[in-house]
């Protein structure tokens, strides 16, 4: 045959296919979500997602040592609260869990960037990530209670607050209640576009958090709109978000990729976990390599354009990328 072209020359050897590659992965990329727990020496399994723990206070600062000795970029916390309430109020208890960890993680291994979600699913009896007024999920009252939320882990030496609740006007309202209170340099990671989606059926499982009455769908965005995600990333950007996330990943790499063009500021994915527990459970059953799988799926989220990861993979693939780079096997 006589072609001009044959794509395949550059695919002949693992050297090559590297030269020729246009996306790469770093551990640095990614962010391991974490949960939090009372007591001491305690790795909770969370059944709902093989192989992710609940840790107590004591056992996280030993888990995110080994993470920045693997080169992983940062960890998100989450707290288990076995106190909620109609208010949740533990959510800015500066003794609360979450509090704690950032505490001691903070004391141990400073540079790690650690992040706090600010939301009150964790803490209401409802299962709410705002206040239920007369059957209302009402917006600017829980926007008050997500600033004391951000507040207490800005004071307990937060690098970012990751605001997660999809209530109007909060990056603006954290960003001014950070600043008067001198803490101009924590930085914030909106969840800008947030979907009401399915697959964080797992993480609910993992905190008890599920919603006891309805669903999200008055504040989360409906999986059907691409335009609406592009005006919450401006806006979000208007009131000072430094970083903007799209969330779950792999249903909305399209939105990933709209944002990366039209946007300057750094983009966030949220590898949620019904994807991690798909593919740990398609392994298990011996469907799926599970290692190949979380390998091209954290690469597409890369390649649509996202800087960073939230990833529940984030240990396993920091480890296999230390691995990798070592040899061509
Ligand atoms: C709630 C919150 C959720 C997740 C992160 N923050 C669940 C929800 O909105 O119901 C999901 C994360 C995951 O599924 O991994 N503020």
């Amino acid at each position: 045959m006589d072609l001009v072209s044959r794509p395949r020359r550059l695919r002949v050897s693992a050297p090559i296919r590297g030269l020729v590659r246009e996306t790469e992965i770093s551990p640095r990329q990614l962010i391991y979500p974490m949960f939090v727990t009372e007591g001491k020496s305690k790795r909770e399994k969370i059944v709902s997602m093989p192989g992710q723990f609940r840790f107590s206070v004591d056992e996280i600062v030993r888990e995110c040592e080994e993470l920045y000795a693997l080169g992983v970029g940062g960890v998100n916390l989450f707290g288990f609260s076995k106190e909620k309430n109609k208010s949740g109020s533990k959510s800015y208890d500066s003794n609360g869990l979450v509090q704690k960890a950032v505490i001691e993680i903070k004391s141990a291994i400073p540079d790690l960037c650690v992040q706090t979600d600010v939301a009150l699913d964790p803490y209401t009896s409802h299962g709410h990530d705002g206040l239920v007024i007369e059957n209302e999920i009402v917006n600017d009252e829980s926007v008050q209670v997500l600033c004391k939320m951000a507040l207490s882990h800005a004071e307990a030496g937060a690098d970012w607050v990751a605001p997660s609740d999809m209530m109007d006007g909060r990056v603006g309202e954290i960003r001014k209640t950070l600043d008067s209170n001198g803490f101009y340099n924590v930085g914030i990671l909106a969840y800008s576009a947030k979907y009401a989606s399915s697959f964080y059926g797992p993480f609910r499982g993992a905190l008890e958090s599920a919603p006891k009455n309805g669903d999200k769908k008055t504040y989360q965005m409906d999986p059907a709109n691409v335009r609406e995600a592009l005006r919450e990333i401006s806006l979000d950007i208007e009131q000072g978000a430094d970083i903007v996330m799209v969330k779950p990943a792999l249903t909305y790499l399209d939105v990933i990729s709209r944002a990366y063009q039209i946007f300057d500021v750094p983009i966030a994915a949220y590898n949620v976990s019904g994807e991690y527990s798909m593919v740990v459970a398609a392994s298990q059953k011996g469907w799926i390599d599970r290692e190949k799988a979380m390998m091209e799926m954290l690469l597409s989220i890369r390649r649509a354009g996202a800087n960073m990861i939230l990833t529940y993979f984030a240990k396993e693939a920091a480890a296999f990328l230390r691995a990798e780079y070592g040899s061509y096997s």
